[in-house]
């Protein structure tokens, strides 16, 4: 499969293909009404297409499409290699008619009886994933989302002894991000309530004496003698398997045994009864600063307030501190106060870093070991999480369970190109630091992967992955298990925040699964190319804005130190013509590529500003309000609102205080910023980011698109400085 093919093109060059692919589906769609409905009555009489009621509706609704596509066309279109703001891009063909595939049949993923196909689709797909993250689904027992029925009790026996992943689609990275938090925090308290519940009900006299492990793997206890605390800080595989130990002893079906705990269980107290009442201190959940806003409305949402939202401060290249992460945790194990989840971002929003989620992991393990504390990882990779398709090997794509041949061969996709672009190990390009954190994605409990971002797919498609299936169990309130019977249909709507949800945007997932694989063979071949041009993108600014022609760039990320950066330049810049090497060349170099990988962002984007050498004086500008001001004029000049006739749209963002002291002096510091300074509860930095989002941006038919972006930045500003002379020789004192 050549990469290429799969894009329409920006100026709609692969049109043929789109056009053949949108009439199979188009005449696919009527055959299947045809074959469904044939022998229905039609609702139109023999000659109603020649009547004027008929006609004249028709006109009416052909000129108010023109009209609203007039309308649209003004919109911006991320197909332009202009476009390098948000995370986004033109999606992939089978994207759009994936999606248009389904939007025929209209179905509602919200159940099964309204989405018989797209179901099966949506299981299939959001297994894949799961796989693509490193989750074993291997495990995944046979009578699973089958029509395989086994009794009860060997149900439970084996819900007992195994852990497997399930996952859904949403429709965005916000709902996933807030369905992980809040089932974080309903499964940590899942024990609590099964004290209180065998405290009080008689149906569970069989279980009064179960006994626990705590996370030290060491202690053993009987359930009802532990304390709340301790009992907020078991693991969650153990939590949300103790029900069906439960159904297993007392011989009550898993759906009772819930029934009967949620009546003690934040689910059906509320936060207020449910904490006051067990003498439980509020939770809190530790979020980098960096994240997106979504984490707020999530922690507000399942009933905290944003007190309980505690936000980490990040270092100086955009990844959480650490240390501030050890001070909150050590906080709450003196102080008794339950942390539900620490988040860990794969790909921040505004500096496309990736947290320390390897560290994060094995300090959850310390803690659990030495001070039988624990808590919840969730991985927020909306952005990154597409990644991960970087480091794994290709695997077969599992087909729906009611058709086991639809996609037969697609392991066997395989590119005959044999260019370098194409052929590199996409490994060559992560940093080992990144590649550590991809690997321990498989240890979050829970991780939100955007199709819609990283994985061209069209909007809405996000999707939540959860470690331990059971997880999903306490979200319900419907039945956790549809009994036996050919019905079983996978059953993926029961257990989110949504109700109603599109098959379309499974489908469009799905098929381009089929045709480009999570692997390094498929999507590794686009976010290789990406993640590549990224830290060309980095590493041409810093040479090309070294202040030599006073204008000297800033950047969030990690920077090479001179010598690395002379060897980067001499490798990278065609010394004679001053302009990016072709990126098969640069491809061809394993020593370039993995030089390169450990310096600019951690993933696909940049993040950066411009400081300027002050005309008078020869010396680069030292006044932060003078930064600001130049910033907020090249922000204003690059904004998406100039509309189509605009030569580069970039996105931008303001980094304020919540990042912590150091983060704040460290960049005032490394960038020589030392006037009119205000205090550091007012300050917020103005930066551009810039999504690099085209994976052929750097092979155009004109060489490499990111010489244009310099060369457009380089006379843009420059342009700014002098129209702005005298004014930036003011002093502005505040
Ligand atoms: C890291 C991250 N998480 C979550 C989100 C929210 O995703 P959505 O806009 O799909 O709700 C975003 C959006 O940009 C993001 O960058």
């Amino acid at each position: 499969m050549g990469s290429k093919t799969l894009f329409l093109g920006a100026r709609g060059e692969n049109k043929k293909l789109f056009n053949k692919l949108s009439k199979i589906v188009f005449n696919s769609a009527i055959d299947s009404r045809i074959q469904y409905n044939k022998s229905e009555p039609s609702i139109f009489e023999n000659d109603y297409f020649e009547s004027d009621n008929y006609k004249k509706s028709k006109g009416l609704i052909i000129e108010n499409t023109k009209s609203i596509c007039n309308y649209i066309k003004e919109s911006t279109q991320f197909s332009s290699l202009k476009y390098q703001a948000h995370m986004l891009d033109d999606p992939l063909i089978t994207g759009y008619i994936g999606t248009i595939a389904g939007l025929y049949y209209n179905s509602n993923n919200c159940t099964p009886q309204a989405s018989c196909k797209s179901s099966f689709i949506e299981y299939a797909f959001s297994n894949d994933l799961c796989r693509m993250v490193g989750f074993d689904t291997n495990k995944t027992p046979d009578y699973y989302n089958s029509s395989k029925t086994i009794t009860l009790i060997e149900k439970s026996k084996k819900e007992l002894e195994t852990v497997y992943p399930f996952a859904h689609s949403t429709s965005g990275g916000s709902i996933s991000n807030i369905e992980a938090c809040w089932s974080g925090y309903w499964v940590k308290f899942i024990p609590v309530a099964i004290k209180n519940a065998l405290l009080n009900e008689d149906d569970l006299n069989d279980s009064k004496q179960l006994k626990i492990t705590f996370p030290d793997g060491k202690t053993i206890k009987p359930l009802i003698e532990c304390s709340n605390w301790e009992l907020s800080n078991l693991n969650g595989d153990l939590s949300v398997k103790l029900p069906y130990q439960i159904s297993l002893e007392c011989n009550l079906p898993i759906e009772n045994v819930f029934e009967i705990i949620k009546n003690y269980h934040p689910s059906s107290l509320g936060a207020y009864q449910f904490f006051s009442k067990n003498d439980i201190k509020q939770p809190i959940f530790l979020i980098p600063s960096s994240s997106h806003y979504c984490f707020k409305k999530a922690v507000s949402l399942i009933g905290f307030g944003s007190d309980s939202f505690k936000s980490l401060f990040i270092e100086s290249n955009g990844r959480m501190n650490i240390n501030d992460l050890k001070r909150y945790i050590k906080h709450s194990i003196e102080n008794q106060i339950p942390i539900i989840n620490v988040v860990s971002i794969l790909g921040t929003t505004q500096e496309y870093a990736v947290d320390n989620l390897d560290e994060i992991v094995s300090i959850r393990n310390q803690v659990r070991r030495d001070f039988n504390f624990n808590f919840d990882i969730h991985v927020d990779a909306a952005f990154g999480g597409y990644s991960l398709s970087c480091i794994r090997d290709n695997y077969q794509l599992e087909n729906p369970l009611d058709n086991q041949s639809l996609f037969p061969n697609n392991f066997k996709i395989l590119s005959n190109e044999s260019n370098d672009c194409e052929t590199f190990d996409p490994e060559l390009i992560i940093s080992s630091y990144v590649k550590k954190q991809l690997n321990a994605c498989k240890y979050a409990d829970t991780i939100t992967l955007d199709g819609h971002k990283s994985g061209y797919l069209p909007f809405s498609n996000s999707t939540i992955c959860f470690r331990n299936s059971k997880y999903k169990d306490i979200l319900t309130f419907s039945r956790v298990y549809v009994a036996g019977g050919n019905k079983n249909i996978p059953n993926c709507g029961v257990f989110g925040i949504e109700g109603s949800r599109p098959g379309h945007s499974s489908v469009a997932g799905y098929l381009t699964n089929s045709i480009i694989r999570p692997s390094k063979t498929g999507y590794g071949k686009l976010l290789k190319r990406c993640i590549l041009n990224a830290k060309l993108f980095y590493i041409s600014l810093l040479i090309k804005f070294d202040g030599n022609n006073n204008i000297k760039v800033v950047t969030i990320g990690n920077n090479p130190p001179n010598d690395v950066l002379n060897y980067l330049k001499s490798e990278i810049i065609d010394s004679e013509t001053g302009k990016i090497k072709p990126l098969n060349q640069i491809a061809s170099n394993k020593t370039l590529l993995q030089t390169l990988s450990n310096y600019g962002p951690d993933l696909n984007g940049v993040c950066f500003g411009f400081n300027f050498v002050s005309p008078s004086t020869g010396e680069l500008n030292n006044d932060y309000q003078k930064y600001v001001e130049l910033n907020k004029i090249i922000i204003d000049r690059f904004d998406y609102v100039n509309g189509p006739s605009t030569d580069l749209v970039i996105g931008h963002t303001f980094l304020n205080d919540s990042y912590g002291d150091e983060f704040i002096s460290n960049f005032l510091f490394s960038n020589e910023l030392k006037l009119n300074i205000p205090r550091y509860n007012k300050i917020s930095i103005p930066l551009l980011r810039s999504s690099t989002m085209s994976p052929f941006m750097g092979e155009t038919s004109e060489g490499s698109y990111i010489d244009t972006m310099l060369n457009i930045l380089l006379k843009e500003i420059t342009k700014i400085i002098n129209s702005k002379k005298i004014h930036f020789e003011n002093k502005i004192v505040i």
